[in-house]
């Protein structure tokens, strides 16, 4: 059961990660667009898969990160969880960062692109901190 949990958690893991990676990528690539109806397009997609591919699979990222922290008993044998889920906290913030910037039309790019890199920056942390397990 365990490799179940572990190969969702992976799965999962990537999607949240990539989703919102591309998802505050495209609100960059939005203040590009000089047509009012494709801004609106493409605020429409943006919000669709805010509301129906990110929040949904970052549950299942949360529970099954959940159900294997019980299955290994990770908070009483090792340190690194701890890190991992104050940086989850982060990029949770910078998810709702990012669908903040999705609504809005005028943005300076500059804020656009620290959320960006941020998610970059928080979820490799956290692989990091996952796959080395360092304490
Ligand atoms: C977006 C959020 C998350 C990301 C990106 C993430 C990423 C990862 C990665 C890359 C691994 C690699 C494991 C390996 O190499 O074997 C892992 C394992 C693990 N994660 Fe997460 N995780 C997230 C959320 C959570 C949450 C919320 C919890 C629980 C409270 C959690 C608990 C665990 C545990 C216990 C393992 C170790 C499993 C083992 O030792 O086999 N994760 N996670």
């Amino acid at each position: 059961m365990k490799n179940f949990f572990l190969t969702l958690h992976m799965i999962s893991m990537c999607l949240v990660v990539g989703t919102l990676f591309l998802q505050s990528l495209t609100v960059v690539f939005r203040l590009r667009l000089k047509k009012q109806e494709e801004v609106e397009g493409a605020k429409n997609i943006q919000k669709r898969i805010h509301k129906f591919i990110y929040y949904p699979i970052l549950g299942v990222t949360i529970i099954s990160g959940m159900v294997l922290a019980m299955k290994t008993h990770v908070f009483s044998e090792s340190n690194w969880i701890f890190p991992k889920l104050g940086l989850l906290l982060i990029l949770i913030i910078l998810g709702v960062l990012n669908g903040k910037q999705i609504q809005t039309d005028v943005l300076p790019k500059k804020y656009a692109m620290m959320v960006h890199i941020a998610i970059f920056l928080i979820a490799a942390g956290m692989v990091y901190l996952a796959t080395i397990k360092p304490f």
